[in-house]
């Protein structure tokens, strides 16, 4: 069987620690191309990718008929864009989160990979991360009954503890709130445990950090079967502090337990009618199941059931956009 050849466009940091590894450690994955408008970063890439041609124009890759999939990892202002000219080029897409600027934008990706007939994949990597995974799996084995309530906190110290040039929190800040920036990972979570759509959304927001868009934000909401959600982001928890630190924990709590992560301990306990649980699980990314299913929904033509695909990142948008809007109005001042 032919290899599934790659092509990675932006190559800076969840390229370095995520998709580049994930392609090299595949089986059946070959990296064909490196893309990067940098070109100090395309030289340090091809020190160790030499196998991967480099360009520093995507359109230059996406004419090699060896390319069958192009990763768009570049900052959300160009990966419609990207994702679009991808598509047209007759290439499968994984492009990361968010996948567009706003609702308008992932329309037309969604109108472009229905027209040409190619799968485009969004990069919601928590659907396989160890905690979120393992939870979701509970909660299907009817371990605490009909979901009541979810509430997901994810407050991180921010790229850019305690650096004074700020650079890529700065531009990542620069794009859209951190709704938009992060929030959509658990935007998505909460879909894919609760298989439900959001209905009304309230959101409240505030600056730590001083940037143009609010960096910390609570959005709450009732879902279409009932269940309600809170969700909590923040990329400016102790950012400044001499020590970082971080909270993140996810509860489920149903109608008879409660399913409960906590990063800190890597144990997810599961509180049930007749007995409690325990189970290891770190807080760790994980790249190559993602990238195992990709490559299976290409070989197959078939889209793999946890894969998120471009349908799942527009019903994310469709939340954030909402969020964002109204937290303008209600909840954030620029201080
Ligand atoms: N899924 C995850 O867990 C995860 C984690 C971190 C970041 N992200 C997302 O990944 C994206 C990139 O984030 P990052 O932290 O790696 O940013 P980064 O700034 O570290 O890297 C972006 C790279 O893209 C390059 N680039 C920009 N425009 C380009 C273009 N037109 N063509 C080719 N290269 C271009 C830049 O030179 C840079 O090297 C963002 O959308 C971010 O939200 C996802």
């Amino acid at each position: 069987m032919r290899n599934i050849g790659f092509a990675v466009v932006g190559c800076g940091t969840v390229s370095g620690y995520g998709h580049l590894p994930a392609i090299e450690a595949l089986e059946g994955a070959k990296l064909v191309a490196v893309v990067d408008i940098d070109q100090e970063r395309l030289k340090e890439v091809v020190k160790k990718y030499p196998q991967a041609r480099p360009f520093t124009d995507y359109r230059e890759a996406l004419r090699l008929g060896e390319v069958d999939v192009v990763v768009v990892a570049t900052l959300p202002s160009s990966h419609a864009e990207i994702t679009l000219d991808s598509l047209r080029a007759d290439k499968h897409v994984l492009v990361e989160k968010p996948p567009a600027m706003n609702v308008q934008e992932c329309e037309a990706i969604v109108r472009e990979a229905e027209r040409v007939g190619r799968l485009c994949a969004v990069d919601f990597d928590l659907r396989y991360h160890p905690a979120f995974f393992q939870i979701r799996e509970q909660y299907r084995k009817g371990r605490i009954g009909k979901l009541r309530a979810m509430r997901i906190i994810f407050d991180w110290y921010g790229a850019d503890h305690r650096d004074p040039k700020r650079g890529r929190e700065e531009r990542l800040m620069r794009e859209g709130s951190i709704m938009f920036g992060e929030g959509i990972h658990f935007i998505d979570m909460v879909r894919w445990i609760t298989g439900s759509e959001f209905g009304k959304i309230c959101c409240v927001g505030t600056n730590i950090q001083g940037y143009a868009n609010p960096d910390h934000m609570v959005l709450i909401s009732v879902m279409e079967d009932g269940t309600i959600v809170n969700i909590e982001t923040s990329h400016g928890y102790g950012f400044a502090s001499k020590d970082a630190t971080m909270d993140r924990q996810v509860d489920l709590i149903g109608q008879y337990g409660v399913i409960k992560w906590t990063a800190e301990k890597g144990l997810i306990r599961v509180y049930g009618r007749d007995r409690t649980v325990e189970m290891d699980a770190p807080d760790v990314k994980k790249f190559v199941p993602l990238y195992k299913d990709l490559l299976e929904s290409v070989r197959e033509g078939k889209i793999a059931p946890n894969l998120p695909t471009i349908y799942d990142g527009y019903q994310a948008l469709k939340v954030v956009e909402e969020a964002d809007r109204v937290v303008t109005r209600i909840g954030f001042r620029n201080h």
